[in-house]
């Protein structure tokens, strides 16, 4: 079958590591295990990260990327793929799909049917495929881990980004005032567009936040710091720009904050988020949409660091 895998790793040009051709097709390590046909798919950071060589050893290699799909079950349903997947060989207890198992850049894709959730009707296939990792991503880091009900005001860090524009459209609809940074100013027209204060990285904000989402790391997490009000929560789910930020433990200890760590969310979860899509008419923000045939442009541009939102493939093309 057709498939979007990491051949090699390149850390300087991630892009030269991707092959696009013929792949096995999938095979089931358990009887509860299903193939989804691929209706649709998103690009993350994470399959950037496969191509340079994190979060793969080469003896996993070749290995078809992608996290996030939509597709036809067996029973002939519509669904999301929630892409955990239980995993006692992992330290964590679990993997995303093409961690340890392939992933959903590829015709059909292998998953336990405990991973499927039904699409809402009225819910394009292409959007609801941005939801499963970054949109699911930045829910867990707004609800469970930075209790957003507690507080009114949330700054989202390099706004631009796949799980950025998610927690500023996330954040908006349910009722916060939004702070959200971005290094271009382009994309801090389109962030206050979608209804949150824009500003340039490092500026002081208006007023002190409860909830600060950090996916950013090194570059923005002094910012971070200084912009939470005694008692906020820091939420981490990714680091971007640097895993090893200076952190002033005074002001951690002194304004009682908390810094939280986060990765993806549940399955109930992912089931609450596609209800809020579906409750409070929430759209995810596309910034493109290609054809399958079209995949390494897809990657080009998720690479090129232009990117406002989720890049979309659809596998019918
Ligand atoms: N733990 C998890 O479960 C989980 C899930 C999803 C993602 N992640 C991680 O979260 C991060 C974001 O993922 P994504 O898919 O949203 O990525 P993405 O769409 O590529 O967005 C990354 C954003 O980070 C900002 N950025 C990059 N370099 C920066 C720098 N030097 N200074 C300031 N801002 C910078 C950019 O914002 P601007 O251009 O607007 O400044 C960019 O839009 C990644 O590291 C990813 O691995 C983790």
């Amino acid at each position: 079958m057709r498939a979007a895998f990491a051949s090699t790793f390149d850390a300087d040009n991630p892009l030269a590591a991707l092959a696009v051709g013929d792949r096995p097709e999938p095979t089931h390590p358990d009887d509860d295990w299903v193939t989804v046909e691929v209706r649709a798919s998103s690009l993350n950071r994470h399959d950037l990260w496969s191509l340079s060589g994190v979060g793969l050893a080469p003896e996993q290699l070749p290995m078809i990327l992608g996290c996030d799909a939509v597709g036809v079950d067996p029973d002939g349903n519509d669904v999301v793929v929630y892409p955990v997947v239980v995993d006692p060989s992992d330290p964590r207890g679990l993997s995303i799909l093409s961690e340890r198992f392939p992933g959903t850049l590829a015709e059909r894709v292998a998953v336990p049917r405990a991973n499927l959730v039904p699409v809402p009707a009225g819910l394009p296939l292409t959007d609801a495929a941005c939801l499963p990792t970054a949109w699911l991503t930045a829910y867990r880091m707004l609800t469970n881990r930075g209790r957003i009900d507690e507080g009114e005001a949330v700054l989202v860090q390099g706004a631009g980004g796949g799980v950025a524009t998610a927690a500023v459209v996330l954040a908006v609809a349910l009722g916060k005032r939004v702070y959200a940074t971005s290094r271009d100013a382009a994309k801090r027209d389109r962030i206050a567009a979608l209804g949150a204060t824009a500003l340039a990285p490092g500026a002081r904000l208006p007023e002190r936040v409860d909830v600060v989402i950090e996916t950013v790391g090194a570059a923005t997490f002094d910012h971070s710091m200084k912009s939470a009000k005694p008692g906020a929560r820091i939420v981490v789910s990714g680091a971007t720009a640097g895993h090893e930020p200076k952190v002033n433990l005074r002001r951690v200890f002194a304004l009682q904050l908390e810094i939280l760590g986060t990765s993806m969310g549940t399955p109930a979860e992912l089931a609450e988020l596609l209800a809020l899509c579906v409750d409070k008419g929430v759209r995810p923000v596309v910034d493109s949409v290609y054809g399958f045939s079209q995949v390494s442009d897809a990657f080009a541009r998720l690479h090129s660091g232009e990117v406002f939102g989720k890049v979309v493939l659809d596998h019918s093309r």
